[in-house]
C-alpha cells in the first residue's frame, strides 16, 4: 500500500515569519517528494489489565459488536449511565515507553532476534506530528535519547499536565461518553463464543479506560524506519492466529491489522458548523489510524444529552478524499493527507540527524510552542527515561 505523492506543502498561512532558532524546523515548508509510507506490519502486542498490570498477549483485546436496531430501537442509548461509577485511569502517573519497551524485552527474548527500527514511540506522539502543520494552537514537550543506536521518543507528562487546560465537569463526562461507546459497541471475545447473556449484559458493568490492548507494528516512511505501539480499540471479526499465519506468502498473509477498528463518537451532524467540526476530528482519526495500519473506524453519533442516536462506518483510506471534497473545507486550513505525510517525514529524517547519535543516554527536549513556526531541539541534563529492564536487556547483548 503505497501513498500517491504529489508536489506541494501544507497551505498553512503563515504569518509573521520568525527568525528560525538554532536547532529548528520549520513547519510549513516540508517539499520533498518521493517517500512513501511502508505497509505497517504487526510484531507483537500487549494488553493492560484492570489494574493496569502488564500481560504479552491479547487478554484485554476487544470485539466489536453493535446493531444498528439495538441503537435505534431504545431511542438512543444513554452514554452518560454508570457515570458515577467510572474506573478512570491516573492519567498523571508516568508511564514513559514501559509497556513497549518490556514487551520488546519480552519479544526478543522469544525470538532471539533484536528489534530493528530508527526510531521508537508511541503511535500517539506520530499522530501529533502528523497533524502539526494543521493544528498549530496546542503546544508540547517531548523527549527523546539515542539508546543503542535507535531513538526513543516519549511525551514529556509534566510539561503536559502542567499545560493543559483544567477539564471542567462537561467535558469529564463528554469523555466518559467516548469510553462509555467503546463498552457499548465490544465485547470481550468473538461474538460466537459468547454467550447471549454476555452480549446483552455488555454495558452493565462499570466503565474502565484502565484495561488496554495495543498492537506493536513495524513501519517506515522514507528512509525512517520505526516501530511504533498504539492502543486497537476493537477487531472487526476476528484476529489471526500468527501460529497459523503464512507471512512469507503475501497472498496467504492474514494481516492482523486488516482486522481493527478504530472507535470514536462525535455530536450528531444538524449544521454545517457541525460538520466542518467533524471533518476536522475525521481527519485527525485517518491520521491515528494510518499510522498504525487500522483500515476502518466507527463512528458514533450522539445528541447533546449524551444519547448514541446512529454509527457510521468509515474506511480509513478514503478519508482524506471525503475531508478535501467537502463543501465545509476552507482553502486555507484544509486537511491533505499527502503534505501531512511529507512533513513527517521530513520531521523525522530531521530529528535522526540533529539529535547527535553518539550521544547516547543525553536526553533532549523537542519542543512546539502554541502557533509558532518552529520545532525546536535541545540538549537537557533530564536522566534517561528507558525502562532499566530494557537498558539492562539490551546492555547484555
Ligand atoms: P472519543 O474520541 O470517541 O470522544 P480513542 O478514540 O483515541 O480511542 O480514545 C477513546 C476516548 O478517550 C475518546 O473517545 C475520549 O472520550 C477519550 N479521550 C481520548 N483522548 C482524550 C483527550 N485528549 N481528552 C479527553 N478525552 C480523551
Ligand atoms: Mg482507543
Ligand atoms: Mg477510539
Amino acid at each position: 500500500q503505497s501513498t500517491p505523492w504529489t508536489k506541494g506543502g501544507p497551505h498553512i498561512p503563515s504569518g509573521q515569519q520568525q527568525q528560525a532558532p538554532p536547532f529548528s524546523l520549520p513547519i510549513s515548508s516540508a517539499r520533498i517528494r518521493g517517500p512513501a509510507m511502508r505497509q505497517p506490519r504487526e510484531i507483537t502486542s500487549f494488553s493492560y489489565d484492570d489494574n493496569r498490570r502488564l500481560h504479552f498477549d491479547d487478554s484485554s483485546l476487544s470485539y466489536f459488536y453493535l446493531l444498528q436496531d439495538d441503537v435505534t430501537a431504545s431511542g438512543g442509548i444513554d452514554l452518560s449511565a454508570g457515570y458515577n461509577v467510572f474506573q478512570k485511569r491516573d492519567d498523571t502517573i508516568d508511564e514513559h515507553l514501559d509497556g513497549l519497551l518490556l514487551t520488546l524485552v519480552h519479544l526478543e527474548r522469544t525470538t532471539g532476534k533484536k528489534t530493528t527500527g530508527d526510531i521508537i514511540t508511541w503511535r500517539g506522539i506520530l499522530t501529533k506530528l502528523l497533524c502539526l502543520p494543521y493544528s498549530k494552537n496546542d503546544g508540547f514537550e517531548l523527549n527523546a535519547v539515542w539508546f543503542d543506536r535507535q531513538l526513543f521518543i516519549e511525551e514529556n507528562l509534566p510539561y503536559k499536565l502542567a499545560t493543559q487546560q483544567r477539564s471542567d465537569q462537561r467535558s469529564e463526562l463528554m469523555s466518559y461518553w467516548g469510553y462509555k461507546f467503546e463498552q457499548i459497541a465490544t465485547i470481550p471475545k468473538p461474538w460466537n463464543d459468547c454467550s447471549r447473556k454476555e452480549i446483552e449484559s455488555r454495558g452493565q458493568k462499570p466503565v474502565s479506560n484502565v484495561a488496554q490492548y495495543c498492537s506493536v507494528v513495524k513501519t517506515g516512511l522514507g528512509d525512517v524506519r520505526m516501530v511504533i505501539a498504539g492502543e486497537v480499540d476493537c477487531v472487526w471479526d476476528y484476529k489471526p492466529d500468527p501460529k497459523d499465519n503464512i507471512d512469507d506468502d503475501p497472498k496467504l498473509f492474514d494481516n492482523p491489522l486488516e482486522h481493527y477498528v478504530e472507535l470514536k463518537t462525535n455530536r450528531v451532524i444538524q449544521s454545517d458548523r457541525d460538520a466542518s467540526t467533524f471533518e476536522n476530528k475525521l481527519f485527525r482519526v485517518w491520521a491515528q489510524s494510518f499510522l498504525l495500519g487500522v483500515p476502518k473506524a466507527i463512528v458514533g453519533f450522539r445528541s447533546d444529552q449524551g444519547y448514541l442516536q446512529t454509527f457510521e462506518e468509515f474506511e480509513t483510506q478514503k478519508i482524506p478524499g471525503i475531508v478535501k471534497k467537502s463543501k465545509y473545507s476552507n482553502p486555507y486550513t484544509t486537511w491533505d493527507a499527502v503534505d501531512a505525510l511529507a512533513f513527517l517525514a521530513a520531521c523525522l529524517q530531521w530529528l535522526k540527524t540533529v539529535i547527535p547519535r553518539a550521544e547516547e543516554d543525553v536526553v533532549w527536549t523537542i519542543r512546539y510552542l502554541p502557533r509558532s513556526d518552529y520545532l525546536t531541539v535541545s540538549r537537557t541534563d533530564m536522566p534517561p527515561f528507558l525502562h532499566p529492564d530494557f537498558v539492562q536487556w539490551r546492555s547484555e547483548k
